[in-house]
């Protein structure tokens, strides 16, 4: 069922449009004029018809599409990461640009308005009803210039190389070396990348055959699909517990010595870090330095009993090693009025518990560090091909099929 159609309700999808930009510049992501403009001119509810206007320009995502278990495979992303990656993307008018995830078209429409008339977009998705609805959707908003192509993006579209940018709105395991072969000399390649399961759209050029970051922002996705896709590891602590270990890049764990590691008694360790209560950036890249990393999923009635006590509405960032495993805790801590400050620790359990819980809190520390000399802009992702050498400085080597992926910081 549609509940809005464009030009329906003149003026007030305009108004919707227009708050939802102010609010984009005010939290930096939409930070040039051309990004602004193109997310002012580009009607977002045309690209989800079955939203209320409220939803279309809602700071979240809009999912439109579920596979049988009901995981969401496709969206309209959330505006803040729609014009963060744009930001990264660097569009300029006449460039030709290669999507790889079109969903909705909204995002291909961006940058159609980026690239102007001279320019040529491309957009492939993995699904046909998914290409049939952005095709509709990009026909009603005028970008019927786009070309919205179904196959899988881990191909790139050979067709229209070369290409000056390649964004992708999927989240990628890995690099594919298409997307190398399609770039032109000099290009970009904006990827929402994993690693260890965290993951971050990386604005990636190449210098020789390395890619080296150029920005780096914060960002969840949906994985990408296909052949070549790579699950995650979902271990689930003991029989019905409702706390799992999601563990990436094939990192081996120990099903059968973590599957009792909650009938322990948990160790608290609290790092004395202080900080305003707000996303942690990066703090999940620099808790790699205790032991392998893994999200700690938590569901409702593991947190209701008092099992588990993470610190997002999903569960922690943690760390596990042989039969044990640790995770992020908080506690109020006190600070200026109106700004809601907490002490950051690690909570763990199995017999390497209180070591464990050392660790996290000691890795804790050393990005609370970090953060006060804001060293957390010195961190680097770089795509070596496979088989290259060792990095000794990196606080994560991720071996992936195609590359090795390091990630570095000047502090840490
Ligand atoms: C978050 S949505 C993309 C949002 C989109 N750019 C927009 O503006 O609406 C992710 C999309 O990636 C697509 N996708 C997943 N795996 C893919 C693959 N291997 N090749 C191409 N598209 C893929 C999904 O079908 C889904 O439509």
């Amino acid at each position: 069922m549609e509940t809005n159609t464009v030009g329906k309700e003149e003026g007030t999808d305009r108004a919707f449009r227009d708050a939802m930009v102010d609010k984009l510049r005010d939290w930096g992501s939409a930070r040039t004029g051309p990004v602004e403009a193109a997310m002012r001119a580009v009607p977002r509810h045309a690209f989800v018809p079955s939203a209320t206007l409220e939803q279309a320009y809602g700071p979240g995502s809009v999912v439109t599409h579920r596979d049988e278990n009901k995981r969401a495979i496709s969206s309209a992303s959330a505006p803040g990461v729609v014009a963060a990656m744009l930001e990264q993307l660097d569009v300029q008018p006449g460039l030709r640009v290669l999507e790889i995830g079109a969903g909705t078209g909204y995002n291909a429409a961006l940058v159609a308005e980026l690239a102007g008339s001279e320019g040529q977009v491309t957009t492939v998705d993995i699904g046909a009803d998914i290409v049939a609805g952005a095709r509709r959707g990009l026909a009603a908003a005028g970008y019927d210039r786009v070309r919205v192509v179904h196959g899988d993006g881990e191909a790139g579209h050979p067709e229209g190389a070369p290409y000056e940018r390649i964004i992708v709105t999927a989240g990628a395991w890995d690099v594919s070396p298409a997307w190398r072969e399609q770039l032109a000399p000099g290009g970009r390649l904006v990827v929402p990348l994993r690693m260890r399961g965290v993951t971050r759209s990386v604005a990636l050029e190449l210098d020789g055959t390395v890619w080296r970051s150029v920005s780096i922002v914060e960002c969840g996705f949906m994985p990408m699909r296909g052949p070549s896709a790579v699950e995650e590891t979902n271990l689930e602590l003991g029989a019905d517990s409702g706390v799992w270990l999601r563990v990436d890049d094939g990192q081996p764990i120990d099903a059968d010595a973590l599957g009792t590691a909650l009938t322990s008694a948990p160790v608290l360790a609290w790092s004395g870090v202080v900080v305003p209560w707000t996303p942690m950036t990066h703090l999940d890249f620099w808790l790699a330095g205790a032991a392998p990393i893994c999200r700690v999923l938590v569901s409702d009635r593991a947190r209701e009993a008092g099992l588990v006590d993470p610190i997002y509405s999903w569960g922690s960032m943690g760390c596990y090693i042989d039969g044990s495993f640790a995770y992020l805790v908080r506690r109020p801590a006190p600070g200026d009025a109106g700004q809601e400050m907490v002490e950051l620790g690690a909570c763990a359990y199995g017999p390497d518990g209180e070591w464990l819980a050392g660790e996290v809190a000691d890795r804790v520390r050393a990005w609370g560090a970090a953060r006060v000399r804001d060293e957390l802009e010195g961190l680097r992702i770089e795509v070596h091909p496979e088989g290259s050498a060792d990095n000794p400085a990196a606080m994560i080597t991720a071996d992936k099929r195609h590359s090795r992926v390091f990630v570095t910081t000047t502090g840490g």
